[in-house]
């Protein structure tokens, strides 16, 4: 069997960037009969940047709402809140010992975020790859889907796997990679000209999944452009180029096609290309906003899928945490 973890931090209800790049993944992992497929909500990281305790009850119900409308199956998958598996933090304290200051300090996402949040630089932050190397080894998994942000992560956590490995002479942990359907991960680019579509990016930014038609029209509609091409064949700039990256999720190839045609020859008009483009969306997006809205409410239900999602995920973390006890010699009578 082929062990495969992920997980999404309950900061803001997902947007399309989250389904596409990961959540899309989980789904068609999930399907795999040789997958043993465990899905959480991260809700621990969470608390490195976000701590308004009833916006968080709000967000992890939404979250789990959100991975069962874009299809994953209780009945086929682990579905799961972090905090409930109590193995994962003290998987995550007995890897700190493992984990270097240094190392930590040159993580891309650390140092992005220590300029955003100067304020609160908190050893959480710090530790924030160790605790999901814990997320990850906890389960002694192989594959984690997720975006070509979470890339170096995933590096961080095979090192720690390794370090384990070598440290105490054992071959207990595999050396999970990073995952993609197609060869590469990917990275859904956001609506105001920026590469990354993200929570945290602003109104006019994201696509988020529970979003009305109307709104997803306005927002295409006021997406960032430029003037348009002046010259044949010429390259395209990055508001444009974002424009024929969404177009080429949501859109038919011909329909692609067609506009990157109109564009060579310089008779494109961005405003056809984004009202074709809304629409698409739109069309693309309603199936998921509809289920959302009908599970949302439903809070029973999300109840009973993550309580019995905690109890097979906690057997699985507890036997690896009760391996590691015995390992590091922490088994004294
Ligand atoms: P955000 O960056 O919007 O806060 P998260 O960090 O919670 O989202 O990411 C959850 C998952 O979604 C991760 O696997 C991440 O790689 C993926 N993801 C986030 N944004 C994008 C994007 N723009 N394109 C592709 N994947 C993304
Ligand atoms: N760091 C991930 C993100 O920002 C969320 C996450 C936490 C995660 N633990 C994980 C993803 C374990 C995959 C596996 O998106």
């Amino acid at each position: 069997m082929e062990i495969v973890v992920s997980g999404t931090r309950p900061t803001g209800i997902l947007h399309l960037g989250n389904y596409y790049g990961a959540v899309r993944n989980y789904v068609r992992l999930g399907e795999d009969k040789n997958v043993k497929g465990y899905f959480f909500i991260a809700d621990y990281h969470s608390l490195t940047t976000h701590n308004n305790p009833a916006e968080l009850k709000v967000l992890v119900k939404q979250t789990i709402a959100t991975y069962l409308a874009c299809g994953l199956d209780p009945e086929k998958v682990v579905i799961y809140v972090q905090s409930d598996l109590p193995q994962i933090p003290e998987l995550y304290l007995l890897m700190n010992m493992l984990a270097y200051k240094g190392e930590l300090e040159k993580v891309a996402t650390f140092k992005d975020k220590i300029k955003i949040h100067k304020e609160n630089i908190n050893a959480g932050l710090l530790t924030y790859p160790v605790l999901m190397a814990a997320d990850i080894i906890i389960h002694r998994a192989h594959k984690v889907p997720v975006g070509k942000d979470q890339e170096q992560h995933l590096e961080m956590t095979r090192n720690f796997a390794k370090r384990f490995n070598s440290r105490y002479e054992v071959d207990f942990f595999p050396e999970p990679i990073a995952y993609n359907f197609g060869d590469e991960l990917v990275k859904v680019p956001g609506l105001d000209g920026s590469t990354k579509m993200s929570k945290t990016g602003g109104e006019t930014n994201a696509i988020f999944l529970n979003e009305e038609p109307e709104s997803i029209r306005k927002k295409i509609m006021r997406a960032k452009s430029d003037g348009g091409p002046t010259t044949m064949n010429q390259e395209k700039p990055q508001e444009i180029i974002n424009l024929f990256e969404l177009m080429k999720i949501v859109s038919t190839p011909d329909t692609l096609a067609f506009f990157d045609n109109a564009y060579n020859n310089c008779v494109i008009r961005y405003g056809d290309m984004k009202k074709q483009l809304a629409e698409d969306m739109v069309n693309y997006l309603t199936p998921i906003r509809t289920r959302i809205n009908e599970l949302i409410n439903n809070e029973a239900y999300l109840q009973r899928v993550v309580s019995r999602g905690a109890e097979e995920a906690r057997e699985s973390a507890a036997k690896t945490i009760s391996e590691v006890r015995k390992i590091m010699g922490i088994s004294y009578f």
